[in-house]
């Protein structure tokens, strides 16, 4: 259009959205922004990364028989932990000397008939997202199951036991051992939801298993990939890899690190990877035993490094060729997402405005969180959501995990947002347009103390109580009449002192009478900011002259006190 941002930005705030030069607009905005200055907007689908990344990583490469990714469900307390432990313990670490502790959730088994994926499982080491993703298993693809409704939730834990051919029951209380071979006592309950076991003339496989004593597991797992052999499940091994994230985090000095699970493709050290809004080369693989690989085929979960900020689990990732592309891409993403929080922001500040100024100016305290995890996230939200008063409002503008960037303090000048860190720092880009712009960033590792000092923040924020204080009193000996002042009180002072700026009670047999500022203060004849006990005085009372003989005078000053929570 010929034009300067500056004209841009002018527009966009005339329709109410704040942004700044960095910012990325989605297309709509950017169509009605280009008409709203008379020019003609005309599409430009190619040129919208969501558009084309399909074709860019397109498979052509023959697809391969591929292992089976196997998602345990169950009820709760059910051995669902306990299996996965013992099929790990029995078949992963026992081929490494010493038993090596487990490094990432996810692992995969190889027996004599092949190889069996379990991506999701629930982890020993600290807070973590999700532990499965949203689609961890093939539940698409099941025997002769296209057309099979799905009911609702507590459905799909029997879809994916035929599927599996696990039988999801630890025997009730019975002894390991005696499991019985029949089906146990869960087989009426599955049979109504269409898991019939073979023996009674259906397609299910029941395994008896026992995770105390290993019983079964060997058949299980033969049952498993027989049915994998059945589903012939398949995936391109010759292409780009693509699949989902299932956990990540930000890891101290390794950065953002995300456990993926490989869906087709082959996934090496040194592709640049495309995850949700995210995106970075991987620098490095670690399989789960934590050792260092180079390639990871479908259906294998590995731990990748490299990315430049921390996915959400349940993203799906791919491979791009192009480094630029990819970044494009994720900041796309990143943008949309913010701009539509940005607007929704506007949009519910606007809302207030009138309840705010009917119920007497409620302020508000905009924030972004960046934090390590997501649970520690989500824990400092909750807790600085919580400090909300009916005076201060606390809002959370943008929460996320990772480091805080650029973006995050673009968006904290836009919405006058404090930045909070927990657990993480800014980089020194952000750091720069931080100090550049005025934006408060404020670094914590335990939530009690960033809630302790918002909370402080927030107090200064409320309008100060005001308190008296009793500086002093005085006896009211003679009262006198100046022609051109008017009535003046002769004073003792009794007690304390009295200010010039002092604010007085007259007080008549200890009852108030008034209550007033001084109109001036005088020593003899001179004016005088503060007189002491014991000496005498003239006062004028402001707007006051009903006074008596014997009427006392109690002097307060008003104290401003920060309110706090
Ligand atoms: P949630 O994650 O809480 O839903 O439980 P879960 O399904 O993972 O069950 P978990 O593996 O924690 O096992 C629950 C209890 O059952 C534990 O006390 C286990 O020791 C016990 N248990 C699990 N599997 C077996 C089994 O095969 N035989 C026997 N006897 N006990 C088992
Ligand atoms: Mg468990």
């Amino acid at each position: 259009m010929a034009i300067k941002a500056s004209e841009v930005i002018k527009v966009l705030m005339k329709m109410g959205q704040l942004v700044t030069i960095n910012q990325s607009l989605d297309q709509d905005t950017a169509m009605i922004i280009v008409e709203e200055m008379g020019h003609r907007a005309v599409t430009a689908a190619l040129d919208d990364p969501e558009a084309f990344t399909e074709d860019e990583v397109g498979h052509s490469a023959e697809a391969m028989p591929r292992a089976p990714v196997v998602t345990v469900m169950g009820h709760v307390d059910h051995g669902k932990t306990s299996l996965l432990d013992y099929i790990r313990r029995a078949k992963v670490a026992a081929g490494e000397a010493g038993g090596i502790t487990q490094h990432i959730g996810a692992y995969h088994v190889t027996t004599e008939r092949g190889v069996i994926s379990f991506p999701g499982h629930s982890r020993p080491r600290g807070v973590h997202r999700h532990a499965c993703p949203r689609r961890p298993g093939d539940r698409h693809r099941h025997p002769g199951g296209g057309g099979r409704r799905r009911r609702h939730a507590a459905d799909q834990g029997s879809h994916q036991a035929r599927e599996s051919g696990r039988r999801p029951d630890r025997g009730g209380h019975q002894q390991d051992g005696q499991a019985r071979c029949q089906p146990g006592p869960r087989a009426p309950e599955l049979v109504t939801e269409e898991v019939v076991p073979e023996e009674y003339g259906g397609e299910s496989p029941f395994v008896p298993v026992s995770a105390k004593t290993g019983m079964g597991i060997d058949a299980l797992l033969e049952q498993v990939l027989l049915q994998a052999e059945v589903l012939e499940l398949k995936a391109p091994v010759d292409a780009m890899a693509k699949g989902l994230v299932i956990e990540a985090q930000l890891d101290k000095g390794r950065g953002p690190v995300a456990t993926v699970l490989v869906q087709s493709g082959t996934l090496k050290t040194g592709d640049v990877v495309l995850a949700g809004q995210t995106f970075g080369r991987v620098r490095a693989m670690l399989d789960e035993n934590g050792k260092s690989i180079k390639s990871a085929g479908p259906s294998i979960p590995v731990e990748i490094r490299g990315l430049t900020e921390v996915p959400q689990a349940g993203d799906e990732f791919m491979v791009l060729t192009d480094e630029r592309r990819a970044r494009e891409i994720a900041t796309y993403r990143a943008g949309k997402f913010r701009n539509t929080k940005l607007a929704r922001q506007q949009a519910a500040k606007l809302e207030n405005m009138f309840s705010d100024m009917t119920a007497g100016a409620v302020k508000t305290v905009p924030i972004i969180i960046k934090a390590d995890v997501q649970g520690s996230q989500e824990a400092l939200a909750q807790s600085l959501l919580k400090l909300s008063t009916d005076e201060v409002k606390v809002q959370m503008v943008y929460a996320g995990v990772g480091g805080v960037s650029e973006s995050d303090v673009n968006l904290a000048i836009a919405s006058k947002a404090i930045i909070i860190g927990f657990n993480v720092r800014a980089d020194s880009g952000a750091r720069k347009l931080a100090e550049g712009n005025g934006v408060d960033i404020r670094y914590y590792n335990i939530i009690y103390d960033a809630v302790d000092e918002l909370r402080a923040a927030m107090s200064g924020m409320l309008a100060p109580e005001k308190r008296e204080e009793v500086i002093g009193s005085a006896e009211i000996r003679t009262v006198f009449v100046a022609s051109k002042i008017g009535t003046v009180a002769g004073c003792m002072v009794t007690s304390g002192m009295v200010t010039r700026n002092a604010h007085f009670r007259l007080l008549r047999q200890n009852v108030v009478i008034y209550t007033g500022e001084l109109d001036s203060l005088k020593r003899m004849k001179d004016d005088v900011r503060e007189v002491k006990e014991g000496f005498e005085c003239g006062i004028k009372l402001k707007n006051y002259n009903d006074i008596k003989e014997g009427d006392q005078l109690e002097f307060f000053e008003v104290k401003e006190i920060a309110r706090t929570l």
